[in-house]
């Protein structure tokens, strides 16, 4: 019997790999480039954290927690997300009695028992990022910025934003109201008609084409929310306009996780079909509360990795993956092999990222491991090299071979250039 991975997990090995590395790197470099530090969550915490933190009535808590007793009888879940973990870890470790705002990122994979298809997963790779302790629109303009120029960074040209805000505990209830009671009054299956009752605003989000119809003339929270709200989502909008980043104003967009407030955001990109959503976030201004800290505003955002592979792979774009090695050693012989993996530690251990023929492969068969595996060079020894004390220093893209004597080696190829 054979075994296979999950069903709706992806795995990413060589050569695509190269994607998936050079997209969390994108983020990640463009992070640190803002102030952002690490952060390493759990990949598992109390259930209830998750419930409070993402909210009991959304799908995420209600459908698709991978969600466990542990042999202590504790209920724990797979993180479905990482901003309450982020939240928890912020107040546990009291990083907020620190200077303000606290500018985190992480990476790595969070788990949702969805339906799988191309694009949506059950073991999703996130690249995650917020700032918390801060009201500042201008930080809500920065994480989007930074989103963006990710994206940018990996080479992508047909990615969206759409913006809207949800408003505060003051106006969105307000909103709510006057949301429902327009809802109230649609012709609406049973289980619609209990969303409204419970979370009305994600009734804007139904894509069916027959309920689509029904709220094409529903109230926009854009339209009520508070002065303060309304300052806060155009000051956002004139520091994107001042960057030069283009958006569209998305009125009806509702995100999945109930801890949004104000500004919330989507990037999507138009030639992932179904599942375009490549990264979203927004404000959680009560989330700290809603788990049990004080009041404490935050803002954030996470990208899907896979769906940027995806992205990457559609738009055309070439990643090319890094040589494996600069250095690739053809050992001819027993004792050529022993000299020779001597020689390549020697060369690890001066920075020169080096590989071998393992496994008595001959010349010709070393010599083509030596041509897949990127190396500028390769280091060639035989019977005849080890009595003359040498060994052939070979340029793969040249083909000029040269003698040099093994104690030279390690500082002659040190100072090759390795391309
Ligand atoms: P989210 O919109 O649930 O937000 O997920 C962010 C991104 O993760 C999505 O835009 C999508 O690219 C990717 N994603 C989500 N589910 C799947 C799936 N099943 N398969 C593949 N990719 C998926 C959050 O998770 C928030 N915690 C973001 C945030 C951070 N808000 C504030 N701070």
């Amino acid at each position: 019997m054979t075994f296979q991975a999950p069903k709706g997990v992806p795995e990413y090995y060589p050569p695509r790999s190269a994607i998936f590395q050079a997209a969390r790197e994108a983020f990640a470099a463009t992070a640190a480039r803002a102030g952002y530090s690490y952060i390493e969550v759990p990949v598992f915490e109390d259930t209830a954290l998750f419930a409070r933190g993402v909210g009991e009535s959304t799908d995420v808590v209600t459908k698709e927690m991978y969600t466990f007793a542990d042999r202590g009888g504790r209920s724990v879940t797979l993180r479905p997300e990482f901003t309450a973990g982020v939240m928890r870890s912020t107040l546990e470790h009291n990083l907020h009695q620190g200077q303000l705002p606290v500018k985190l990122w992480t990476a790595g994979p969070a788990f949702r028992y969805e339906q799988p298809q191309a694009g949506r997963y059950r073991q999703l790779q996130q690249f995650d990022l917020e700032a918390i302790g801060t009201e500042d629109p201008a930080v809500d303009a920065e994480t989007i910025a930074i989103a963006w120029d990710g994206y940018r960074a990996l080479g992508l040209t047909r990615v969206r934003l759409m913006l809207n805000s949800l408003g505060c505990k003051e106006c969105r209830p307000r909103y709510r109201a006057a949301l429902q009671e327009f809802l109230r009054g649609l012709d609406l299956d049973e289980a619609t008609r209990e969303r409204v009752e419970i979370n009305p605003l994600r009734v804007l989000d139904d894509k069916r084409p027959e309920v689509r119809a029904q709220v094409e003339n529903a109230p926009l929270i854009t339209d009520h929310l508070c002065d303060s709200c309304r300052a806060h989502h155009d000051h956002v909008r004139t520091l994107l306009k001042d960057l030069g980043i283009p958006w569209e104003d998305a009125p009806r967009l509702v995100r999945g996780l109930d801890y949004y407030t104000r500004t919330t955001y989507e990037f999507d990109h138009p030639l992932l079909g179904a599942q375009s959503g490549i990264g979203g976030g927004g404000r959680y201004d009560g989330l700290s509360e809603d788990i049990g800290g004080p009041p404490l505003p935050g803002i954030g955002f996470a990208v899907g990795l896979d769906r940027i592979v995806l992205a990457v792979e559609a738009e055309g774009l070439a990643v090319q993956a890094p040589p494996r090695v600069a250095v690739y050693g053809v050992p001819i012989g027993e004792e050529a092999a022993r000299t020779m993996f001597k020689l390549i530690g020697e060369l690890r251990a001066a920075g020169v990222s080096a590989d071998m023929a393992f496994g008595a492969k001959g010349l010709k068969g070393a010599m083509k491991g030596a041509d897949r595996s990127g190396a500028s060079h390769a280091v060639i020894l035989g019977e005849r090299d080890i009595a003359a004390g040498s060994a052939q220093v070979k340029n793969l893209g040249t083909g000029e071979q040269i003698a040099v004597p093994l104690a030279e080696i390690v500082k002659t190829l040190k100072e090759k250039p390795t391309s």
